[in-house]
């Protein structure tokens, strides 16, 4: 297995693809537009740059590393040649069903095609494809070149061999794989989504400030970010996609998302990815200032 296809090139794809590459695959990354396909090869420059820094990575490998990712618009084109294709693109499962149609067009009959979903069921995404068989969750953390984690979920056809292939391949990237059924949300983000939905509300009723909630969890929990910090990092379009497939899907009221999460991504503030969201970032700084709206 050689030839990789990763649709998407946003928070998810970019780092997936830079981890194949950077493990000698040659990688096609398949987007919407050049902008999105530029703006995703400046992120994985900067990643790349960060491990030379950290003596990870030498210049030369860099430099090969971004030779192996090629960019392109045609998803046709971008799958053709594919032996695995890894679909990251957004969290939406008309998205999924139309792009999973696509791929089981276009992409070689024996390839496996794999979804990023954090949430969404395999068994679905798996519907739309005449290859149920070869269809499996391949679901990294975020950041991908940092994470150790797969989760790797089966479909209710998925073959063992195919979960097998997905499995050694998770090793060579020198990830830890973790099986799980398909159930909403798979393990994990029913553990997390609920505790990043809890902290919203806790803003949101006033319990206490974002930089209160999320140095209570840092300082008091050791965790590497707050709860408010990770859904802006995780992007709160994403965490409140997830929250509702846990919703619909396991019908408990103890998923319902924050209104105040609601709000935010209506008015376009994502975190991270739009530059707004608990917390307000600046390219280049490393600095964490509270969003205006939430300064007290
Ligand atoms: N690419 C490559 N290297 C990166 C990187 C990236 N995108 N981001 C950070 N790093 C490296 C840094 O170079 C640094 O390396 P060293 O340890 O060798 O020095 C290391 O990671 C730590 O980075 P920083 O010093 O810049 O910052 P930090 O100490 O605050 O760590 C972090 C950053 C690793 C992201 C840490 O804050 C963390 O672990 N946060 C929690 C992440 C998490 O929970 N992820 C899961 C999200 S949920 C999910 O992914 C599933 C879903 O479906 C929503
Ligand atoms: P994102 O919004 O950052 O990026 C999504 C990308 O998909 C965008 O660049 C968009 O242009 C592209 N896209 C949309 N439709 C497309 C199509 N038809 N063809 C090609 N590209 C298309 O989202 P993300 O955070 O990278 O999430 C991607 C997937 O990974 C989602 O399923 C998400 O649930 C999952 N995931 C996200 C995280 C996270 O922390 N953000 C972690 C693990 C898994």
């Amino acid at each position: 297995m050689k030839n990789v296809t990763v649709i998407g090139g946003g928070t998810m794809g970019n780092g997936i693809a830079h981890v194949f590459a950077q493990y000698g695959y040659e990688v096609c990354l398949v987007d919407l537009s050049t902008e999105i396909l530029d703006r995703a090869l400046t992120t994985i420059g900067k990643n790349l740059d960060r491990q030379v820094a950290k003596g990870i990575l030498s210049e030369e490998e860099k430099t090969a590393t971004l030779q192996r990712i090629h960019p392109m618009t045609d998803l046709r084109e971008g799958v053709a040649g594919a032996d695995l294709v890894i679909e990251a693109a957004t969290e939406q499962i008309d998205v999924k069903l139309q792009l999973f149609a696509e791929l089981d067009r276009y992409a070689p009959g024996e390839a496996i095609l794999a979804t990023n979903t954090s949430s969404i069921s395999i068994t679905k995404i798996a519907s739309a494809t005449k290859r149920p068989q070869q269809v499996i969750g391949m679901h990294f953390m975020n950041p991908v070149p940092v994470m150790k984690l797969v989760e790797v979920i089966r479909g209710y056809a998925t073959l063992d061999a195919v979960c097998q292939r997905v499995i050694d391949i998770s090793r060579r990237l020198d990830k830890v794989p973790v099986e799980v059924n398909d159930y909403p949300g798979f393990v994990a983000n029913r553990l997390l989504m609920p505790m990043i939905n809890e902290a919203i509300y806790a803003l949101y009723e006033g319990v206490s400030g974002v930089e209160e909630i999320d140095t209570v969890m840092k300082l008091g929990m050791a965790h590497p970010m707050g709860p408010l910090q990770l859904a802006d990092f995780i992007g709160l379009d994403v965490c409140l996609a997830i929250l509702r497939v846990l919703h619909e899907g396991l019908g408990q009221p103890k998923y319902a998302p924050c209104p105040l999460l609601v709000n935010m991504v209506t008015a376009g503030k994502l975190g991270v990815k739009s530059g707004e969201g608990f917390y307000k970032y600046t390219p280049g700084s490393k600095e964490l200032v509270v969003a205006d709206r939430f300064r007290q």
